[in-house]
């Protein structure tokens, strides 16, 4: 379903250069689930902005569905870190948003934005406003509002880098459920090597900057998958293979200093 090639990316301002991405190649198919692991500062977000059309290549191509991206599209839904609601507007308002400028009656609308409200967990607070919920429920709201654009594909952001450590392993287990109930198709930037193996069905493993793919795995973990699967041997093995990888990465990018 998404496809790209070849990508490189070299941020050019004045006198300082910096190779942000280097010939990076990898492709999902529809409804997987696929996450990119890579130490702080390899080209994470640099990918996935290309991707998603916020950010223009230096060379390669993005394909979706066999058509090349140029820019922003609702086939693309992103989802940050920040969560990007707007504080004025009650949760169902924000989760109509979309709906909202693409024209959709008022009845649909609201239809829509119950069935997602519902899917992530926030029925019985559709006027709340954001400054009521915390940091979870509020990436809640962000997560609805986007399924509710049905993309094609849902781009992620280390979406939970800004929860505690339960919140964030609750949040996984619903996304990881949202996944499998919908067959949305995701592609999830972290730089958590648990996240990463507790999501993923393949992992593509990114090494320092300039960044590239080191590695692609399979993760074949039982379903569902939840915080259970953190303690499997299966899992532990992974995530030692990863930190080994990513551990060499950083001590060689010591001794380029
Ligand atoms: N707009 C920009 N101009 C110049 N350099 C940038 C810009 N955006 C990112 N970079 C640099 O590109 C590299 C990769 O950044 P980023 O994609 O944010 O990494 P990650 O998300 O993996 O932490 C970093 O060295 C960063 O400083
Ligand atoms: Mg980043």
């Amino acid at each position: 379903m998404l496809r790209v090639e070849g990508l490189n990316k070299v941020f050019d301002s004045g006198n300082r250069r910096v190779e942000a991405l280097r010939d990076v190649s990898l492709e999902i198919r529809k409804s997987e689930f696929v996450m990119i692991v890579g130490p702080s500062g390899c080209g994470k977000t640099t990918l996935i902005n290309i991707i998603g059309g916020l950010e223009t290549a230096s060379s390669g191509s993005v394909l979706l569905d066999g058509r090349q991206v140029s820019g922003p599209g609702a086939d693309r839904g992103m989802v940050f870190q920040g969560y990007s609601l707007f504080p004025w507007l009650t949760v169902r308002k924000n989760v109509e948003f979309g709906l909202k400028m693409k024209k959709l009656p008022a009845a649909k609308r609201r239809d829509i934005a119950e069935r997602y409200i519902e899917l992530v967990g926030l029925k019985g607070f559709e006027n709340a406003l954001p400054k009521q919920l915390s940091g979870g429920m509020k990436q809640r709201v962000a997560i609805a509002r986007t399924l509710a654009n049905e993309p094609e594909i849902l781009l992620m952001d280390e979406p939970f880098g800004a929860l505690d450590a339960q919140t964030r392993v609750v949040m996984q287990e619903l996304l990881a459920d949202i996944s499998r109930r919908t067959n949305t198709t995701i592609l999830f930037i972290t730089h958590d090597i648990d996240e990463a193996v507790l999501l993923g069905d393949r992992v593509y493993v990114m090494s320092r900057r300039p960044g590239r793919i080191r590695e692609i795995l399979t993760v074949e973990l039982p379903e569902p998958r939840n915080h259970h699967c953190l303690v499997m041997a299966e899992f532990q093995q992974i995530k030692s293979h990863i930190m080994e990888m990513l551990w060499q990465e950083s001590s060689d990018a010591a001794m380029d200093k």
